[in-house]
């Protein structure tokens, strides 16, 4: 879920709806949005999206306002409809809150207020919270920023709130456990949002709570930050921020995930800009640097992740394998926090994630500390959750990603790990130094092989179109390229909600072969550098069961092309690097048939790109 909120001189209404826009890919159930000009309140909500919430608010014509809080969801509790969505109002219509995230032990918390005498609309956990507020206001007698701490402290959960009181026009109170909250300081004004990119064209001023910290927000003085469990006053650390408007509007493209394929040859470089000296011979990381002898010494690297993260991990699995000689284990957060893992104290956790929000990814950190590993951390957000979280780590630089399907977050995770396989490679003495030498020119090229890959696009337009009613599609690929496999599928899934399945293509004849008839797609990543005859004998194995291929191939492959349907070129680079490069492609596809299909790109249904519940 996003929230937003706005306290100041400014017509509230414009500053929360571009904000809860620029929030949807936190989740697009349902939105809301609540007004306050002082004296009367406006609340208006419904199922469904921003846009449609835009239209509803101008039908109702709403109370202008200096005071709003508004809330993009994705459903937990409650299945989304106008009821569920938030704001949510305590009993009395006093306090007024937009919450993300989960309060589990909602159910005791509501049965006691319900003996209390409190009546509830809503399925949600939210309107219990609000409730349990105005409870401790009533029963001790205190001010709202009490209150809410009093309440926070009696929940069990994640959340990322803010709430305001009628009778205090000028003030609005945040708390953050689990979910994240930036406030924007402007003149005489606050913004409140769960990323600065609500309020970038407003102020680059902005305090990040920190996890388990909650504030008091007030005009005419700085917020009042403090510890929710110990009462301490905390110094408000205000952050000068790097993004610009541009970044994180379309510039002409028709998606955002399009403008971010196409982005991925300067996110690459932007991803290894001062990093790798290639003439000199030398990765600088600081991250790594910092700790060389630890990640030296490492008995093992453990990498946890979701979603495209996780498939981005599956890569590095490769070739810190392959050029570093360290063993690697790739595990799902969701599973590694759950199942009582095997840790030791020299064991190095590399936690991935775009966001640097999802709640499994945190999970698995912590629990790798607990046991006493150090984490290091591959984050697209700066001064996200898991990158304070973690003990060190490397920034992705990627640049804002937007739309739900990772693309540009996934394929610059790829060359940050590549850059620490290389550099521990060179450290440890498994890579030579020519070796060594010829992978940094190598990776340096990578970026205007990507140009060269993304030149196919009208012609994968045109292979799109033949497979646009496809029910099914299976996507195969060996070595490094089985991950891109999987992610090509995922891709496609995603966005077109055509069943898709990755499959390391040798494994195609223990059980998805079955599945190969003349209606049965099959992408095929058959690179000349990587097990290319087995490669080649699988699509002979599907072409003699009529299945249609389309081959993901290097530059002048002319065997491939006479038994496959369509193939798509990628330029020739060391096979480590081939999943730069034979991903683009497979974006491509995925993007076009969704279009071609009519579904919703950025935003496809029941996703978010956010996930901070587990
Ligand atoms: C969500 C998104 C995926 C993403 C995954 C992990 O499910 O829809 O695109 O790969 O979360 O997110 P992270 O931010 O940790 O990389």
């Amino acid at each position: 879920c996003g929230i937003v909120g706005y306290i100041g001189q400014q017509d509230a209404y414009d500053i929360v709806l571009k904000g809860l826009q620029r929030l949807e890919y936190r989740g697009y159930d349902s939105a809301g949005l609540a007004l306050y000009d002082g004296k009367n309140l406006s609340i208006c909500k419904t199922k469904g999206k921003v846009s449609e919430l835009d239209l509803k608010c101008k039908n109702e014509q709403l109370i202008k306002g200096k005071v709003g809080i508004g809330h993009t969801r994705w459903a937990t509790h409650g299945e989304p409809n106008d009821i569920n969505s938030h704001p949510h109002q305590s009993n009395s219509g006093r306090l007024c809150i937009i919450h993300n995230g989960i309060i589990e032990n909602y159910d005791t918390i509501k049965k006691v207020l319900e003996d209390r005498g409190y009546q509830f609309k809503s399925d949600t956990d939210t309107e219990v919270l609000v409730n349990l507020i105005e409870e401790v206001m009533i029963n001790e007698k205190v001010k709202l920023g009490k209150a809410v701490q009093i309440a926070l402290n009696q929940t069990v959960g994640a959340y990322a709130i803010a709430v305001f009181d009628q009778e205090k026009p000028n003030e609005i109170v945040v708390a953050r456990l689990g979910s994240p909250l930036a406030i924007g300081v402007g003149d005489e004004e606050f913004f409140i949002a769960s990323d600065a990119s609500p309020f970038i064209e407003y102020t680059k001023s902005a305090i990040y709570l920190e996890d388990g910290e909650m504030g008091v927000i007030r005009l005419g003085r700085e917020p009042r930050i403090r510890k929710i469990n110990d009462d301490k006053l905390v110094d408000p650390y205000i952050t000068e921020l790097q993004m610009s408007l541009d970044q994180i509007e379309k510039s002409g493209y028709d998606h955002f995930m399009l403008k971010e394929i196409y982005e991925q040859p300067t996110a690459i470089k932007d991803t290894f800009r001062g990093r790798m000296l290639a003439d000199d011979g030398i990765i600088k990381m600081a991250g790594i640097d910092d700790h060389l002898e630890k990640f030296v010494n490492a008995n093992r690297i453990i990498i946890a992740a979701c979603g495209t993260s996780w498939h981005a991990g599956l890569v590095a699995e490769y070739i810190f394998e392959d050029i570093a000689r360290i063993p690697v284990e790739v595990e799902y957060a969701s599973e590694f926090r759950y199942r009582n893992p095997v840790i030791h104290r020299n064991d190095i956790l590399i936690a991935i994630s775009q966001s640097g929000e999802t709640a499994d990814t945190m999970a698995a950190i912590k629990l790798a500390k607990e046991n006493g590993a150090f984490v290091f951390g591959v984050c697209n957000v700066v001064g996200s959750s898991i990158s304070r979280e973690t003990n060190a780590g490397a920034y992705t630089h990627a640049g804002p990603e937007i739309g739900v399907a990772s693309t540009k977050a996934f394929t610059t995770q790829i060359t940050v790990l590549s850059l620490i396989a290389l550099k521990l490679g060179k450290a440890k003495g498994t890579i030579s130094n020519s070796d060594f030498h010829s992978y940094l020119h190598e990776m340096e090229s990578i970026p205007s092989k990507i140009e060269i890959a993304l030149d196919k696009n009208d012609h994968i337009l045109k292979v799109a179109d033949n497979y646009k009613l496809a029910k099914n599609c299976l996507y195969l690929g060996r070595g490094y390229n089985f991950p891109v496999a999987l992610e090509g599928a995922l891709k496609l899934k995603e966005i077109s909600y055509i069943h898709a399945e990755g499959y390391p293509a040798a494994e195609m004849k223990h059980g998805p072969i079955a599945l190969i008839d003349e209606e049965m797609p099959v992408v095929v990543i058959a690179t000349r550098k990587g097990h290319y005859e087995k490669v080649v004998s699988n699509i002979q194995e599907i072409k003699s069961r009529k299945g249609k291929i389309i081959a993901i191939v290097t530059e002048g492959d002319n065997t491939v092309e006479e038994m496959a349907d369509h193939v798509i070129e990628v330029p020739e680079t060391f096979e480590a690097f081939t999943p730069l490069l034979t991903t683009i492609p497979l974006q491509l596809l995925s993007y076009h048939i969704a279009v071609m299909l009519g579904k919703n790109v950025d935003q496809p249904r029941n996703l978010a790109k956010s996930v901070t519940v587990e």
